[in-house]
Parts: structure tokens; sequence; C-alpha cells
């Protein structure tokens, strides 16, 4: 793939595409973050840490940040106030405590599979804050994947058996981030999430920049990074490997918009989301210079007509995808349910986008006079691709004359 010509926020093709061009993004002008001062350093004890590391975010001077500078911590749910940092250092592992009772929300209901909705806090939490964020070089590690304490059982295996019941489980997020201002989440590795690993709701201002998740063995619900209801989002040079959606933007609490994602390599889940879920919709975003491999859907767009709506101007820019069962699928009544919403997506453009090889590309439009909106520029698939369609207009070429070779720069090689 070649990885020339393509400067993401310079969409210099498509007319729709110029005509928004300059606000097809954060708006925010994003240099790669820079790691705030340590206030203080600590130690892992190799006990339970939470009550320290609580202490030492609470009384952490604005603008400053705790250490976790050596060892592994064991940690139950933590809260980083407004204007405070959380460092971890290289080498060291902040665990969560795989103990239902700690994220409990007061009701004995996290842990259990017989309720729908939130039921569990999360691990790290940021709430209502301005200037907060995560930092550092060493991992965050839910513990998904061990014994809960008290049960025989994992939080992963707590979701297999809430899905065979029916129920879509709500384990603890690792990091929640909702209804706050310039938030950065810098060179952290996330693993083994409980739910899912890093999501911002309703927050404006959220930089997420080198960030590394590496879950590989998780069951579902195990969402890389998530910005829900978010405006003026960058997601950058970010390396994804999960089960469920690698980079997600949805609008289920507000709407999402002013969103740049790019230079982010994607592995094993179910690829680049868009998900609009809301009368508030979801628009302005830009997906640049990202590969995505072995997945089971590439790039995604859904909605459905009970609570769907307008997903608009949306660029893929620049993205290589190989190994994809799905590699395009654009839906508007993915959960087949009835209602009275229109879902609409129009203005979304491709360009520069190869996919590699074969699959499932679907583009399932809501009626003639809410057809899905098109463009095709530099869009290449392997020969005798066939594309599933109803009610949509597609401008451009579409070239069915894709190399077999790796993505290259981006990708897995
Ligand atoms: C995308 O990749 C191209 C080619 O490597 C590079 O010139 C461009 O700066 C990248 N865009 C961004 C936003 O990093
Ligand atoms: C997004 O960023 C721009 C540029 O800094 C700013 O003018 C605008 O108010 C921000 N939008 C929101 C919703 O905060
Ligand atoms: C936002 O955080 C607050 C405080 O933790 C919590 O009460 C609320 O439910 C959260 N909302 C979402 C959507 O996560
Ligand atoms: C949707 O409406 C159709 C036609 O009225 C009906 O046959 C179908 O069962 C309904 N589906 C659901 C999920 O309610
Ligand atoms: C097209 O619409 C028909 C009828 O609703 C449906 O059965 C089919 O699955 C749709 N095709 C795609 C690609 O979604
Ligand atoms: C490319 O083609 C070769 C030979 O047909 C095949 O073995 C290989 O799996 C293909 N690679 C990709 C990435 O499709």
């Amino acid at each position: 793939m070649k990885l020339s010509f393509s400067s993401c926020f310079l969409a210099i093709f498509m007319i729709t595409a110029l005509i928004h061009a300059g606000t097809t993004r954060d708006l925010r002008n994003v240099a790669e973050p820079k790691i705030p001062k340590t206030y203080a350093s600590l130690k892992a004890t190799g006990a339970d840490d939470t009550a320290a590391i609580q202490k030492a975010l609470d009384s952490c001077a604005k603008g400053e940040a705790v250490a976790l500078s050596s060892g592994i911590f064991h940690s139950g749910p933590l809260n980083i106030p407004s204007g405070v940092s959380l460092l971890v250092d290289s080498g060291v592992t902040l665990k969560a405590i795989p103990d239902p009772k700690l994220y409990d929300l007061g009701d004995n209901r996290c842990g259990t599979i017989n309720y729908y909705g939130t039921v569990c806090k999360a691990f790290i939490t940021i709430s209502n804050a301005k200037g907060s964020g995560i930092y550092g070089k060493g991992t965050i590690d839910g513990q998904g994947g061990e014994k809960m304490i008290g049960y025989d059982i994992s939080w992963w295996t707590l979701t297999v058996n809430a899905d065979v019941k029916g129920i879509a489980v709500r384990n603890p997020l690792l990091v929640n981030i909702n209804d706050s201002e310039d938030i950065t989440v810098y060179q952290i590795t996330l693993i083994n999430s409980p739910f899912h690993h890093l999501v911002g709701t309703r927050t404006k201002g959220f930089t997420v920049w080198g960030v590394t998740v590496n879950t590989p063995h998780a069951t579902r619900y195990n969402d890389g990074i998530v910005a829900d209801g978010s405006q003026n989002v960058t997601i950058a040079f970010s390396n994804v490997f999960t089960q469920s959606d690698n980079i997600g933007v949805w609008s289920l609490n507000a709407p999402a918009k002013q969103i740049s994602v790019y230079n982010n390599n994607l592995i094993s889940g179910s690829g680049l989301t868009i998900w609009s879920a809301t009368l508030y919709g979801v628009s302005e975003v830009s997906f640049c210079n990202i590969t995505l491999s072995n997945l089971y859907y590439g790039i995604r767009i859904f909605s459905d007509k009970q609570k769907g709506r307008l997903v608009s101007n949306i660029i893929y820019d620049n993205i290589c995808i190989i190994n994809v069962l799905n590699p395009i699928n654009l839906d508007t009544d993915f959960f087949h349910l009835n209602g009275s919403r229109t879902p609409e997506f129009r203005d979304i453009n491709f360009n520069n986008v190869w996919v590699k090889t074969g699959g499932n590309f679907i583009l399932n439009g809501n009626s003639d006079s809410y057809p899905i909106q098109v463009s095709m520029n530099d869009v290449h698939v392997p020969k005798d691709t066939v594309w599933s369609v109803n009610y949509s207009k597609i401008k451009g070429k579409l070239l069915d004359d894709s190399d077999n070779k790796s993505c290259g720069q981006f990708g897995i090689n």
C-alpha cells in the first residue's frame, strides 16, 4: 500500500468532502502530549494499595501527577480528581483487584448476571474533571481473566454465562471518563479489561495518544477505545488488539462530532465502528492512516429504526484492510428493530482505501428517500468482489484491482 499522498485533514478529492474538509476533524491543534510534573511517587507494597494511591491523588497539586514508580500495585476502584493525573512508569503494573464487592454501587449487583445497565463502578474513573489524565509506559491490568474473589469464575466467564441467558452483563470498565474537559491518555498499555477498556463519554477535548490495548483472549464486550457523545477528540498512534470494537465512535448520550482518528493499528476485533443510537447522531469524523488486520468487521457504521439518526460527513482516508471477514459494512437496520426513526448515512467518503482480501461488502440503506450516500475515490478491492447493496447511492469509481501484498507501514507485514 502506498501511504504517500495523504495528509488526512486535507481531503482534496470529493466535492462533498471539500465543503466540509475544514471541520471534519478535532478542531483543536493537538500535539504529542507532555507528561506532567510528578507531585508524589509511590512504590508498590505488594498488599492492597488502594488507600495510598487514592490519598496521593486527592492531595496532588493541580496540573501535576501521582507517579506509580516501581513494582506491581494491587488496587480497587480509583478516582482521578479534576486537574490531576496518574502516571504509571515504565515497568510498573497497576492491577485491578478482581473482587466484585469493591466495584459494587451499593446494591450487590456487581458480579451478578441478572441485571441490565451499569451495575459496577469502573476501575479508574475521571468524572466532571478538567485537565486530568493518565500517562506513562506502564500497564493497567483489569485482570478480566482471573478468578473473581469469592467466585470460581472470572469476569470474562461471567460475561459468557450472562450471554447464554441473553443478558449483556456490564462488568467494570477499565477506565471511565465522563462529563469532562481536556482529558489526556498517553502511552499507557491497557490489558485484560473486565468490560470495555477506555471509554470517554460526553467529554469535550479528549486526547488518546500512543496507547496500547492488548487483550487477545477476552470473550465479548471488550471494546478498545471508545468516544461516546464526545467532541474534539483525537485518537492517534495507538495499537488496539482486542476481541470487540477496536475503536468506537458512538452517540449513545450526546452528539459525537469533530473527531480525528489517525495513525492507528487495529488487530483482531470488530474494527472501526460508528454507532449512531440516538437523535444526536455522529458527524465530522475522519479516520486516516489506519490498518485493520485479522478482524471480524473492518469499517462499520450501524444504526437502527428505533433510535437511529443521522451519520454524516465522515472521511476514511488512507486505510488498509487485510484478512477481515466483513471489510465494509454500513447498515441502517443492524438490530432489525421496527420504529419510526430514519437512520440516514450520508456524505460518507472513502479515499485511498485498500481492501487486500475478500469478504462481505454490505451497504444497507433505509429507503429510496433515505439512501446511503457514499463517495469512493481510489478504493481498491480484490477481483470478483461482490457487494450486497440496498438503497444506496455510490459516487465515484470502485476498482477491483487490489494487490495482494501486506499493508506496509501501518500493517502487520
Ligand atoms: C499519514 O501518513 C502519511 C504517509 O506516511 C503522512 O505523510 C501523514 O503525515 C500521515 N498523517 C498524519 C495525520 O499523521
Ligand atoms: C473544540 O475546539 C475548538 C478549538 O479549540 C473550540 O473553539 C471549540 O469550542 C471546542 N468545542 C467544544 C465543544 O468544546
Ligand atoms: C459518570 O460518572 C458518574 C460518577 O462516577 C456516574 O455516576 C455516572 O453514572 C457516569 N455516567 C456514565 C454515562 O458513565
Ligand atoms: C416489525 O413489523 C413487521 C411488519 O409490521 C412485523 O412483521 C415484524 O414482526 C415486526 N418486528 C419486530 C421485531 O417487532
Ligand atoms: C436488503 O433488504 C432486504 C429486505 O429488507 C434484506 O432481506 C436484505 O438482507 C438486505 N440486504 C442487505 C445487504 O442488508
Ligand atoms: C496472496 O496470494 C497468495 C497466492 O495466491 C496466497 O497464498 C496468499 O494468502 C495471498 N495473500 C493475501 C494477503 O491475500
